[in-house]
């Protein structure tokens, strides 16, 4: 195989991988669960690509999430001391139990699949607001104009941030996603900070005049479920950096599936109920984020007979388990809407299991569904041979995506 020959140590990292990985996953499973992986700083880390190693390995408390372990790790590899910001160190999805448990209590208790579901009118009037805004254009790019504001509007709405505050909280927004702490001194940009003050000061107003938004449930919770107000700033953090990326890369890559399965879109459009069965399908088959979910090993752990010394980075290539054929036997590379509930692990697994998951999906339908409903005429305005995903350690959005009425 020709992916086989060319295989460089750097083969995640590569632009023809981010274009079209499966064929070198493909490979790569095919010769092991784990498989290494050389870092540019000289480094390395360890890829799993199996479905069912991956899923172990989620499950496995030796592999940690905790932010300080993994900066631990940074300032050692760099030479230079590095500590996270408190916005970053104090929420669930960079903790691991004792201090994740009390938090993801808090948030399962006030962020309900009832919650997001309540959501759902306002995602339409949100999608309809941005479809208004792109009606107009000959060429319109979905990616920019409607697949990446919807989450981040969604999850202000979501959280009360006021409508005028939305600008910003795109901008901030984008601000998270660029920032590396590999890069800077582990201290937060100017936009950031902006962010965490606005957030300081919404918190401390919703203490006085609670909402029916996510974080006023959060401030005015049960004794028992109750957070401080660093945790609370920090979990709007982990809404913000979990959840626009990651819904913009599904929202943008369900649309463009569509648009090039006509007789499956056909299929969903016909029957409203359909949607809520095919989401999952939909997800395995775009794979939103790509290969990260990284973890630090803080022993020796053996996976799948590969033995990875303490202190070493991991990574969970979710991307890979969607298209094994030992979890998916019936052509992985194929989106079958009928294939029974593909139990996928684009949302995680274990205890940092997605709290977002059933937001992300009712954003996606909806999103979806509003553009293909208002524009039935929608088409992709150049070859789908042409479209190009971005290069991102954590999710795999699309470059553009050019679409004509
Ligand atoms: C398609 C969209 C989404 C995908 C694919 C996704 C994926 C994931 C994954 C894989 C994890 C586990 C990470 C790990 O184990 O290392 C996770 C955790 C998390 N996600 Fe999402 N997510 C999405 C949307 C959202 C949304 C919309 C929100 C909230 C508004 C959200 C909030 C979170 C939070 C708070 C965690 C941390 C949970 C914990 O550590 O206990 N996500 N997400």
């Amino acid at each position: 195989m020709a992916a086989t020959r060319a295989l460089s140590k750097f083969w995640m990292l590569t632009n023809d991988f981010v274009q079209n990985p499966y064929p070198v996953l493909e490979h790569v499973r095919s010769e092991g669960p784990v498989r290494e992986l050389s870092l540019p700083d000289g480094s390395r880390a360890w890829v799993v690509t199996r479905y069912d190693e991956a899923k172990a390995a989620l499950a496995d408390p030796r592999l940690s999430r905790d932010i300080h372990v993994h900066y631990r790790l940074m300032s050692e590899r760099t030479g230079r001391a590095m500590t996270p910001p408190p916005e970053e160190a104090n929420h669930l999805a960079n903790l691991e139990p004792p201090r994740h448990t009390p938090l993801r209590r808090a948030i399962s208790f006030a962020f309900t699949p009832r919650r997001a579901e309540a959501l759902r009118p306002r995602v339409a009037e949100i999608a309809d607001e941005l479809l208004d805004g792109l009606a107009g254009q000959a060429r319109p790019d979905l990616i920019a104009g409607y697949a990446d504001p919807l989450p981040v509007i969604t999850i202000a709405e979501l959280m009360g941030v006021p409508s005028h505050a939305w600008p910003d909280f795109l901008r901030w927004s984008v601000a998270l996603r660029t920032h590396s702490p590999a890069e800077g001194s582990g201290t937060l940009d100017t936009s950031i900070r902006e962010l965490s003050s606005f957030m300081s000061a919404l918190i401390a107003e919703k203490e006085q005049r609670p909402g029916e938004d996510l974080l006023s449930a959060l401030i005015h919770a049960d004794p028992e479920h109750r957070l401080t107000r660093t945790e609370i700033l920090s979990t709007g953090f982990a809404l913000m950096t979990g959840g626009n990326d990651t819904t913009a890369s599904l929202v943008g890559g369900v649309i463009a599936t569509l648009l090039t399965h006509p007789r499956e879109r056909a299929e969903l459009l016909a029957e409203e109920g359909r949607w809520g069965k095919a989401m999952d399908e939909l997800i395995r088959y775009v794979s939103p984020i790509n290969n990260a979910l990284q973890r630090v090993t803080t022993e020796a752990v053996e996976i799948g007979g590969t033995t990875i010394p303490a202190g070493e980075a991991v990574i969970i290539s979710v991307m890979s388990t969607n298209r094994d054929t030992g979890q998916f036997p019936d052509d992985p590379d194929v989106l079958d809407l009928s294939r029974p509930k593909p139990a996928h692990l684009s949302f995680g697994f274990g205890i940092h299991y997605c709290s977002g998951a059933h937001l992300a999906k009712v954003i996606t339908e909806v999103g979806a569904r509003r553009l293909f409903e208002r524009f039935p005429g929608v088409r992709l305005a150049v070859d789908p041979s042409e479209l190009r995903y971005q290069q991102s350690p954590v999710v795999r959005p699309l470059e553009a995506l050019p679409v004509a009425w």
